[in-house]
């Protein structure tokens, strides 16, 4: 089993993105894999304006990093890319963070017209990063996801099929 970290940089309190990771934890919880979730509007909000990158929970999220097989990371898109707090957040990690792990992109967004913010803005930062395998990635249309009465997310069958992809393709 693997250990993988989930980085979910959407700053919003009601956030899609933030749900999609916490269905992706889930999924890869029940497969049995160790899973860290950072979900970045609950750092200290200082530590990241003011670069403290060797804060305790700076730092604690840097060891999961360190530790992980693969690391998910989400961002809705804003402004035609991804979130400042995203921006960050990554700036504040180690060289080459990413080198050796499998990284996973998956974007949610308003508009079809900016379905290649993954490629455009995610890829390059990662690939600075030290990341050599990047998957595709999942980019998701906001009006697509749903809830079933008790408030759990909903995928559509398309949209469930490519995450399930992304899901077996960490482990
Ligand atoms: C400040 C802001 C800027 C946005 N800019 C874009 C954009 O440029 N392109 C787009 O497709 N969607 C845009 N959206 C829509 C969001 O990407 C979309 O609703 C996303 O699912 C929101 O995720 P969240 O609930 O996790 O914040 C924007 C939303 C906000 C709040």
């Amino acid at each position: 089993m693997a250990v993988v970290t989930i980085v979910s940089g959407s700053p919003s309190h009601t956030s899609k993105t933030n749900q999609v990771a916490e269905w992706v934890k889930g999924q890869l919880q029940q497969l049995g894999h160790t899973v860290h979730f950072i979900r970045l509007r609950d750092l200290p909000a200082e530590d990241l304006l003011y670069a403290r990158s060797s804060s305790d929970p700076i730092a604690q999220t840097h060891q999961w990093i360190h530790q992980s097989k693969a690391v998910i990371v989400l961002s809705p898109v804003y402004k035609g890319s991804y979130t400042g707090i995203l921006k960050a957040y990554l700036d504040l990690l180690p060289e080459k963070a990413f080198a050796g792990k499998l990284i996973v992109p998956i974007v949610t967004g308003g508009t079809i017209a900016h379905l290649l913010a993954i490629e455009y803005a995610l890829k390059p930062i990662f690939s600075i990063l030290g990341a050599r395998e990047i998957l595709h990635g999942v980019f998701i249309l906001d009006w697509t996801l749903g809830h079933d009465s008790e408030g759990r997310l909903v995928l559509s069958d398309d949209l469930l099929s490519r995450m399930e992809e992304v899901i077996h393709s960490v482990s």
